[in-house]
Order: C-alpha cells, then sequence, then structure tokens
C-alpha cells in the first residue's frame, strides 16, 4: 500500500489518538462496527444516483463490489469485538461523516453526486490513515487493521475515479481540492476518544471523553 505520508490528507492524526484507541478497543471496535455498516450503506445508497450517461453495469458492478468488502468487513470487526466479549451497540452516531456531508451541494445533480463521492473518498482515505496509525501500535488490534487497510485504500481510489466520470476531470480536481481542507478541518475539530474518527487528545489529557 502507499505509506501513509502519500496520502493526500491535510492534518495528520497525531499518535496519541491511537494511544487512546487501543486503550478501550472493545469500544473502538464497536465503533468501527457501525462504521463499516454505514460505509455498506452508503455504497448501495449511491446506485439510487447512477449518471444518465454512463453505462450503469460498471457502476452496479463497482459500488456492489465496495458494499460487499463492507459487508465483509462488518462481520469480521464484529466477530473480533464479540470474541473479545463485547457487544455491537444498538445506537452510534457518526458526527465525522455528518461534519463532511453538510458540505455536500444537495439538490444540485452532478454536483452533488461529485460531492457524496468525494466525500465517500475522504472517508475512506481517513480511515487508510487510522489504520495505519493502529497497525503500527503493536496491539493486539494492530493485525486487524494492516489487513483492513489495502482494501479502504482501494474504495478510495474508486470513488476518486468514478467522481471524474460524472464532471469534467478538472472540475472534480478542484472539488477535491476545497473538499481535503474541509476535510482537514472537521477531522481536527472531533472531540477525542476511543473511535475510529475522533480527534486527538489535547497533551496532558488522557482524551476519554
Ligand atoms: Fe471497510
Ligand atoms: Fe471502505
Amino acid at each position: 500500500m502507499d505509506d501513509a505520508d502519500d496520502l493526500p490528507l491535510r492534518w495528520r492524526t497525531p499518535t496519541a489518538w491511537a494511544d487512546v484507541a487501543v486503550a478501550a478497543p472493545l469500544r473502538l471496535l464497536d465503533d468501527h462496527a457501525h462504521l463499516e455498516r454505514d460505509a455498506a450503506v452508503n455504497a448501495l445508497a449511491l446506485l439510487r444516483r447512477l449518471p444518465a450517461d454512463r453505462p450503469a453495469e460498471r457502476w452496479v458492478r463497482a459500488l456492489t463490489g465496495v458494499a460487499r468488502d463492507e459487508v465483509d468487513h462488518l462481520g469480521t470487526v464484529t466477530r473480533e469485538l464479540t470474541r473479545r466479549g463485547g457487544e455491537l451497540s444498538r445506537s452510534h452516531r457518526n458526527p465525522y461523516a455528518a461534519g463532511l456531508r453538510d458540505h455536500v451541494r444537495t439538490g444540485q445533480g452532478p454536483d452533488e453526486l461529485v460531492d457524496r463521492l468525494l466525500v465517500s473518498a475522504l472517508i475512506e482515505l481517513r480511515s487508510c490513515e487510522r489504520f495505519g496509525l493502529l497497525a503500527a501500535t503493536g496491539s493486539e488490534l494492530a493485525a486487524l487493521y494492516a489487513d483492513l487497510t489495502a482494501s479502504e485504500l482501494g474504495h478510495y481510489r474508486l470513488f476518486l475515479r468514478l467522481a471524474a466520470q460524472v464532471v469534467p476531470a478538472e472540475a472534480a480536481t478542484a472539488r477535491w481540492d476545497e473538499l481535503l481542507d474541509v476535510e482537514a478541518t472537521v477531522a481536527s475539530a472531533q472531540p477525542p476518544g476511543p473511535r475510529m474518527h475522533a480527534g486527538a487528545p489535547t497533551e496532558g489529557t488522557t482524551g476519554a471523553p
């Protein structure tokens, strides 16, 4: 996979985030399982927005492939949670993704679809960075996250490719540039905690919410 330094994120997660995450593995895995479900749902929801001028079959193949991967990940993460004595919680909030979706240009046809694809790419990209940090911890979770990283990296690249099919490539690139800044702001503003898309603890705190 790409080295984490190659990921085009504009705010780098401090390693203190990973320290908080691995200190509460059941809470991390629970949050992560919900995110995998959300990712599967998102991939299938995008099928309701197929561009009219593109072959549907290729989009269906691409997006169902993502959904299938995410369903697999949901199973893997939930099994790991259960094996450790945890239980999937019945409710979940995703303020990071909600913060990104606030910037989707809703009701604007191709621009809305591009934004939804680029936001999907951003979430995958940030997840790749976080998985890499977890893989580097040497904790019991390291192997799990090392295994999952390549798949999410593939999704990130796929969503970018799809976005470039909806509007001219220059327009997609320009919007991507804007949304990378948005993502850095949203990610760095999240409160700390043992969650995949949490912010980092400030120095001298434990990060416990
Ligand atoms: Fe996944
Ligand atoms: Fe993914």
